[in-house]
């Protein structure tokens, strides 16, 4: 096992533990974590897909302010993946994410296998289903893959157990379809959002990013730049927002993106505004950038 880099932590209760384990089976998790939820410690679960970034870490950080335990999961899920996705070319390196979970004070890495997860096979899974929700946006680009999350989130809620779930924002969509599968199912975790954590070119990062060449990342920061635009134009007073959208996918396309959407959205419903309508709004964006499809987002 790896030896946690940097200063010794401190005896306080919130600083982690220094002997991150790392778990494989549902089984072993739940025994390592009974203990914990005897002694009504609070427990924080940071779900993840690996290749961990510097995004990542800030939720990790967020739930050891937050909890007194830590748990993260890595696990690729097969379910979120559409047929003619990167599930295969899905960055895997788990030797280095343990070694960041542990500096960021993580307690236990839960890392099954697919076999774990979906004992019986992906196509006998129950399912999680958001209506709605998960149909607009991403979820119509990538058919099936919020039910696929939501699947996989509630799986690891009921695994898992803990008091807060620790999301970020750089997902919107994600964020909101899984706090309405909280409120649905009357499941009892809290949905903690942390804001995207970005490179210093305004690139939200992301594990996709490696899918980028050198040319790719130096036109990548122009989403983040467009998303300021059209969030300073509405500040303005700009109304109509489907000019917005086509000048802002235009900007895009000209600087090298491929159109996936490019929306003005009310924050809770993520339904485009009413004539009048004074709901705060978001700007939700994917595109396509060689290889990689990239999402971002502004809260106006
Ligand atoms: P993954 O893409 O690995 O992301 C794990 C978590 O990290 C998500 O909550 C995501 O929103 C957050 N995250 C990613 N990039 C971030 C950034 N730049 N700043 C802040 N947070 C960031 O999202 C998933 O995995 C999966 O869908 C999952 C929820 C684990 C279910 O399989």
């Amino acid at each position: 096992m790896a030896i946690r880099s940097g200063p010794v932590p401190s005896p306080d209760r919130n600083t982690g533990s220094s002997n991150m384990k790392t778990i494989h089976t549902i089984a072993d998790l739940r025994t390592a974590l009974k203990p914990t939820r005897l002694s009504g410690q609070k427990i924080a679960l940071v779900p993840t897909m690996g290749n961990l970034h510097q995004g990542h870490i800030k939720l990790v950080e967020t739930a050891r302010r937050q909890a007194d335990t830590v748990v993260a999961s890595i696990f690729v899920n097969p379910l979120q993946f559409g047929a003619n996705e990167d599930l295969d070319s899905y960055p895997r390196t788990l030797a280095s994410d343990q070694e960041k979970l542990m500096a960021a004070g993580c307690d236990l890495l839960f890392a099954p296998g697919v076999s774990e997860v979906y004992p019986e096979g992906q196509d006998n899974q129950t399912l999680v289903e958001v209506p709605g929700l998960s149909d607009l946006h991403c979820g119509a680009s990538r058919p099936g893959h919020f039910r696929g999350v939501t699947t996989v989130v509630c799986k690891l809620f009921n695994i898992v157990q803990p008091d807060l779930a620790v999301f970020g924002l750089k997902d919107y969509q994600q964020v909101a379809v899984i706090r309405k599968m909280v409120r649905d199912l009357c499941i009892p975790v809290d949905i903690v959002g942390v804001p995207t954590e970005r490179a210093g070119s305004g690139l939200a990062l992301s594990s996709r990013n490696g899918y980028l060449s050198a040319d790719e990342l130096a036109i990548a920061p122009l989403l983040q730049k467009t998303l300021q635009q059209t969030a300073d134009a509405v500040r303005n007073g700009a109304t109509d927002f489907s000019a917005l959208e086509q000048q802002a996918q235009q900007q895009l396309e000209a600087g090298g993106f491929q159109r996936d959407y490019y929306r003005i959205l009310c924050r809770d419903s993520l339904q485009p505004p009413e004539a009048g309508d004074v709901r705060p709004l978001v700007i939700l964006a994917a595109a396509r950038l060689g290889p990689a499809r990239l999402i971002d987002n502004l809260e106006i």
